[in-house]
């Protein structure tokens, strides 16, 4: 049998879990937006044709934030195509996805979805076709209370109190060649800073990203971060970063892809900081993982496919395996916590999304919902400073990786403890001691893992509740909390405070 060992210690953290941490993204990408959270007609859709049963998931799944309206989309977007009367919207050609769009549904529509799930809007600017201009005229509309053109016409369009939205991505993926208007980083990071001092001529406190690099193997990685942030440095508050992983048969390396994920916040944290002493400045810049997820990119239709109005794209049956991907991703992404104070799962409906739905049919919750939803709800108070011991395998990709990850948070009002971990091995459990000595006496309030015989399992639409968290028997004594994780696992445990002494 594996074993691994965790050791708690309540006084060393990395620092608070940000809620932001638990984003998600809604791009004008195959079926998100139309037939996914917005569908006019649909038996469950509300008088504003919000789909009330995507709403409610979106609810359990615990989101803070949401990005939009894109990704590569925005990069062509005309914003002002989207609000006002929805007769008089134009279509458009999207050639980020191939696709015929309406318009229908637009930034007001966004801003009041936003308002009904109680998720605070992180919106995307146009670098790609557009510019400073576009994107100060997009503040104004979105954020001055009125008095001026643009302001004006939001309160027409039925919008009396500002938007107020404080998160604003200065483009998206601008390092990428396949982008609209894609650019060098002595360009953008021009444009990038330009943009961002116009904009905080009009609001000092709003918290601006720069375009990071797209994935960690974009071969400008890392000279595209020092670039862009020496231009952008006092002006912008965060460097984006992306990366999606995908099982291309070699399941042995998908299944340490946090790996890779840690790797990268390690190496832009480093570049930042690079800039930060060459600039001999204090401020911090800190990480927007603004778009991250599992996603079978190989299976993305090429630019040779039909113009389409909401074509399905992506529409991947996430398996327990994925799912476990996810969990380990956000463990990543908590370690980080001091660092990464922003990030965003892409995206939330139907398009690489842990949430489906048919047009005129059911929603049901993907593998991915789980690793993702209870994360959100059980990370509380500050992130542990966690070391896990634990053998390792052999990966193509990674090399050697331990086959347990695990990190733990601690909720300082009450002193509840909660644990995430996994186990990457494909065909071994792995017996896990915690040390809990430190924190006195605990008990285990619930252990639930998401695993199972079959890795390929997944969630469909008539069957969409093959893959749920199991319960896991776990127990807590004299210090040290035992509990066995099956292969390809990920399992959330939490401890709560015993009065007692045992
Ligand atoms: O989320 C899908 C796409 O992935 C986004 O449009 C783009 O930013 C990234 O490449």
């Amino acid at each position: 049998m594996l074993t691994a060992s965790v050791v708690l210690e309540p006084s060393f953290t990395v620092g608070p879990v940000n809620r932001r941490l638990f984003g998600g993204f809604v791009e004008h990408m195959g079926r998100c937006v139309y037939t996914g959270l917005y569908e006019p007609g649909h038996p469950l859709a509300d008088e504003d044709g919000f789909r009330t049963d995507v709403l409610d998931l979106i609810r359990e799944l615990g989101i803070s934030v949401v990005r939009y309206p894109g990704g590569n989309f925005v990069s062509g977007y005309r914003w002002e195509d989207s609000v006002g009367p929805a007769e008089d919207r134009p279509t458009r050609l999207d050639p980020a996805w191939r696709s015929v769009e309406s318009n229908q549904f637009g930034l007001d529509e966004f801003i009041r979805w936003c308002r009904k799930s109680d998720i605070e809007p992180m919106l995307a600017m146009n670098l790609g076709t557009r510019g400073t201009q576009e994107a100060v005229e997009l503040w104004e509309y979105c954020n001055h209370p009125g008095g001026t053109s643009w302001s004006d016409l939001r309160r027409r369009h039925g919008a009396a109190e500002p938007y107020g939205v404080r998160m604003w991505c200065l483009g998206n993926e601008m390092d990428g060649p396949w982008q609209l208007g894609h650019k060098s980083a002595d360009e953008y990071g021009r444009l990038a800073a330009t943009t961002a001092r116009a904009l905080r001529q009009f609001d000092a406190g709003l918290e601006l990203v720069a375009c990071g690099s797209s994935h960690r193997q974009m071969p400008t990685f890392g000279s595209w971060e020092a670039t862009v942030l020496e231009h952008a440095y006092d002006e912008v508050d965060f460097i984006s970063a992306h990366a999606y992983y995908e099982d291309k048969g070699d399941t042995a390396s998908f299944l340490a892809s946090s790996v890779n994920m840690d790797l990268f916040i390690t190496d832009v944290v480093a570049t930042a900081d690079f800039v930060r002493a060459r600039l001999n400045k204090t401020k911090r810049i800190n990480v927007s993982f603004d778009e991250w997820n599992v996603w079978y990119l190989s299976r993305v239709p090429g630019q040779d496919s039909p113009w389409q109005a909401t074509p399905r794209i992506s529409e991947d049956a996430y398996t327990l395996a994925d799912a476990v991907v996810v969990g380990s991703m956000l463990i990543t992404l908590l370690r980080h916590t001091d660092r990464v104070t922003s990030a965003c799962l892409a995206q939330l409906v139907n398009t690489i999304a842990p949430i489906r739905t048919e047009p005129a049919g059911p929603a049901w919750r993907q593998a991915t919902f789980y690793p993702f939803a209870l994360t959100a709800r059980h990370a509380r108070g500050d992130v542990l400073r966690v070391e896990p011991t634990a053998p390792t395998y052999s990966t193509s990709l990674y090399g050697d990786v331990p086959v347990l990850d695990a990190t733990a948070t601690r909720d300082p009002d009450g002193g509840d403890i909660t644990i995430f971990v996994l186990n990457r091995h494909q065909d071994e459990p792995v017996q896990l001691e915690v040390n809990t000595a430190a924190l006195g006496p605990v008990g285990v309030q619930e252990a639930v893992a998401l695993a199972g015989p079959d890795p390929s399992a997944a969630n469909t639409e008539h069957d969409p509740n093959r893959v749920i968290p199991t319960p896991l028997h776990a127990e807590a004594q004299q210090g040290t909390l035992s509990v066995q994780l099956p292969p390809v696992s990920w399992a959330c445990i939490r401890l709560g405070i015993r009065a007692d002494t045992g």
